[in-house]
């Protein structure tokens, strides 16, 4: 069996990007209490960031509320009547209180300090004995208002004051390029968490690139992958602004070699890769697989700052990486798949659950001995190679926008 690995359009994929550079590079953007705090005021302030998706918000009142860490945020967002989704700072414009705690449905919300009563937009409705308080109108007390829009399912807020750019100008044409996948259609969902002990990018940068699979991952991956002389590299890498992506080319067909499998991945017919076959989601948009591999594997884009989808076709992952401090975050992984039809479908979408979480806890299991050996601090260049592109784009963009930042 041979392989044809996909070339670099000219150069190498690093080179292809001039502005990036080819030097080593430093991580100590990842182990500074002071660096975290400009990446809160200029990256997780001003960019656009994903909290739900709108299966999470079905129906007028639907309601959930996110706590935002890095950002110091609480906030509340609501399902409205005329459909649209807003998003709110989670707190009671009498003395404070949060106005709500975890999710639910609603015909209005409502204060358990206060009672007072909030609409679905927001706008303040009801204060008991309102007549007891001076000059008071209840016009000026509504929620405070955060910007919120919705793409593609995915629902992003932006807590700065002025966004800079809309949410479709921030995505841009290589993450828009997935306007027409099904994302709708595939809300049959299995969720985890886990608070790892490492900065945000150290494990944002394990799933940017592939080079470590054939190392860390070897009861997963089929011999062609595991040998280090085979060479395997990915299809296709390409940048958009902040945002990444990375293809790879044909893996359906080698993951389903026997010899590394779970059985109850061959009992089942599913695991790593998830169901061996899911239904017919009709034609794919040309965006998910935009360097043309043949035979395409899966795409995975990496939306700045915090956000992936890793897409196989007809099932997709979902990864979030919350930062709690500059050196640990909160991780929140989603599967999801269409809704299973027979109990057989069912079983089979655990079951990838199931594998994908082990396999995403073996690169989990390597931070916090990273983040500590990058803390001793004793070296602090790294050179990153070809196939590490994302990881060396990821750690200047964050750079740029800081100093950008900076200097205004
Ligand atoms: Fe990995």
């Amino acid at each position: 069996m041979t392989t044809q690995w996909v070339k670099p359009p000219e150069g190498s994929w690093t080179e292809h990007y001039p502005e990036l550079g080819t030097g080593p590079i430093s991580f100590r953007d990842s182990i500074s209490p002071e660096f975290y705090a400009l990446e809160r005021d200029a990256v997780f302030t001003r960019a656009w960031l994903n909290l739900c998706r709108v299966e999470e918000l079905p129906e007028v009142g639907s309601y959930l509320t996110k706590d935002i860490e890095v950002t110091n945020s609480s906030l509340i967002l609501v399902h409205g009547e005329d459909g649209r989704i807003r998003a709110f700072h989670n707190q009671c414009r009498h003395r404070g209180a949060k106005v709500a705690d975890g999710s639910g449905r609603e015909p209005e919300l409502v204060c358990a300090r206060s009672g007072w009563r909030y609409a679905l937009d927001g706008t303040l409705r009801h204060v008991p004995n309102q007549d007891s308080y001076f000059d008071f109108d209840t016009a000026d007390y509504g929620l405070v208002p955060v910007h919120c829009d919705v793409w593609a399912g995915f629902v992003f807020v932006n807590l700065d004051a002025q966004p800079r750019q809309t949410l479709r100008e921030f995505l841009g044409p290589m993450v828009t390029g997935l306007d027409d996948y099904p994302f709708g259609t595939l809300t049959e969902r299995y969720d985890w968490v886990a608070h790892n002990n490492s900065n945000w990018k150290i494990f944002a940068d394990a799933f940017q690139e592939y080079y470590h699979v054939p190392s860390l991952h070897t009861q997963q991956v089929p011999a062609e992958v595991r040998n280090p002389a085979a060479g395997f590299t990915c299809g296709h890498f390409q940048l958009d602004g902040p945002h990444r992506l990375v293809s790879t080319a044909g893996t359906r067909r080698w993951l389903l070699a026997p010899e590394y499998m779970y059985p109850i991945e061959r009992a089942t017919q599913s695991g790593l890769v998830g169901p061996w076959r899911t239904p017919d989601i009709g034609d794919l948009p040309a965006g998910l697989n935009p360097g043309g591999i043949e035979p395409w594997g899966i795409s995975n884009f990496q939306i700045f700052p915090n956000l992936e989808i890793l897409i196989y076709g007809g099932w997709y992952l979902l990864y979030r990486y919350w930062p709690t401090s500059h050196n640990t975050h909160r991780f929140e992984a989603y599967t999801y798949f269409h809704p299973a039809r027979t109990v057989r479908e069912r079983i089979e979408h655990e079951v990838a659950a199931v594998v994908l979480k082990e396999f995403a806890l073996q690169d989990a299991g390597m931070l916090g001995g990273t983040q500590a050996a990058l803390e001793y601090d004793v070296v602090d260049e790294f050179p990153v190679n070809d196939q590490e592109i994302l990881v060396r784009h990821l750690h200047k963009v964050t750079l740029d926008w800081v100093q950008e930042y900076q200097n205004r």
